[in-house]
């Protein structure tokens, strides 16, 4: 069969396309959250769903792909069972197909690829890949308060650390990002280092909160004129700094004013980082909006800080709802919806990619 027949096949009723009120099912695989959500272009969110494998992986101490590819397997149709039924829609209520393309895992990418081409085909619905990293910036758009164009947005996840000035969607220009580890793997791994449970940026954010900012680790890349970040420098500063100051094998009660201070002074110097770097971009582009997303978004220290700097100035900074910040479907399914609406087209080819930088 010749590609444009195929296509043909695939392609939905165009009066579903056309109509500008879209009802869109959002798949997130890329790592180890099954996200799977419904998204309405008129009412907004419908239904979202979420299985987390923290628990999973949590005794190998990081994410082991197979087993998240498996896992996914498991719970993907369910999930989305679960959205038809909290939405109380049916499969023939859909106008198309959201699903993370990448960047991520392949193996949980897969996943959730070949599933949403395969329910496009049986539903007969068009089915739109989306950039996992567009989800996040976008995220913010779920709530009531949105952020108006063009914005500045620091995206800080596990994996990544960027500053973009978003001028609307699918225009995006990359301003800073890191050079090294992201601010979410330097958190985890640090915490690893304090014997914190696996991922743990929120649990050595809760540690730092008993604790005082009393050790001085450097501040990365501060006096550089640029809008990009290291984290790998500060995180072996850190590890130093344990292995000097505590006992090689840290139990939770035995130490526990020194491990929350480490944990303070190091949350921060990632604090005052991200606030620095995220504060120059608004100045350089004369922006008044910034928008903070991606998991560390969701550290309380960050959110304070952020606020008080941008006030001063006179800008606004604007978080996704707490539950957005880490991944999640409806972040996909609401991307999906802006992206049909501005009538992308989609491709028949299940492609994902483990590394994508979006530009
Ligand atoms: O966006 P996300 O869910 O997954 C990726 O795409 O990477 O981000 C996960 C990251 C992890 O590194 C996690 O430790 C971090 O976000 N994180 C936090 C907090 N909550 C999650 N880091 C600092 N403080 C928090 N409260
Ligand atoms: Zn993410």
């Amino acid at each position: 069969m010749d590609s444009n027949k195929q296509l043909a096949l695939y392609c939905p009723p165009s009066s579903r396309l056309e109509r500008s009120l879209l009802k869109i099912l959002g798949i997130e695989t890329s790592c180890d959250e099954t996200g799977i959500a419904i998204y309405d272009s008129h009412s907004g969110l419908l239904a979202h769903c979420l299985h987390s494998q923290v628990a999973l992986h949590a005794e190998y101490g990081g994410v082991v792909p197979e087993l998240a590819s498996r896992d996914h397997i498991h719970k993907i149709l369910p999930l989305i069972d679960s959205c038809f039924q909290q939405a109380k829609l049916s499969h023939l209520d859909l106008d198309g197909i959201a699903y993370t393309f990448g960047p991520g895992l392949v193996g949980p990418l897969m996943i959730g690829a070949a599933l949403a081409k395969s329910l496009a085909f049986a539903w007969q619905l068009p089915s739109l890949p989306i950039h996992h990293l567009e989800g996040h910036l976008l995220s913010p758009f779920l709530d009531t308060h949105v952020p108006q164009f063009p914005f500045i947005a620091l995206l800080v996840s596990g994996g990544h650390t960027l500053l973009y000035e978003v001028k609307a969607l699918g225009d995006y220009t990359l301003l800073g990002e890191t050079i090294d580890d992201a601010a979410g793997e330097a958190f985890d791994k640090t915490a690893k280092c304090l014997g914190l449970p696996y991922p743990g940026g929120k649990f050595l954010a809760e540690l730092a909160k008993q604790g005082y900012p009393l050790f001085k680790l450097p501040v990365p890349l501060l006096s550089k004129d640029s809008l990009d970040f290291s984290f790998s420098g500060l995180k072996t500063a850190a590890r130093l700094l344990i292995e000097k100051t505590l006992p090689a094998e840290i139990s939770p009660s035995a130490t526990p004013s020194i491990q929350a201070d480490i944990a303070a002074s190091f949350e921060a110097v990632i604090v005052e980082t991200l606030t620095q770097k995220a504060m120059r971009a608004l100045r350089l582009t004369g922006v008044k909006q910034l928008v903070v997303c991606g998991g560390v978004s969701a550290n309380l220290n960050l959110r304070t800080r952020l606020k008080k700097e941008t006030e001063k100035v006179g800008a606004e900074v604007i978080y996704p709802r707490l539950e957005f910040c880490t991944d999640n479907g409806a972040m996909i399914a609401l991307a999906g919806a802006l992206r049909f609406e501005a009538k992308k087209t989609t491709s028949l080819n299940i492609e994902v990619l483990s590394r994508s930088s979006l530009h």
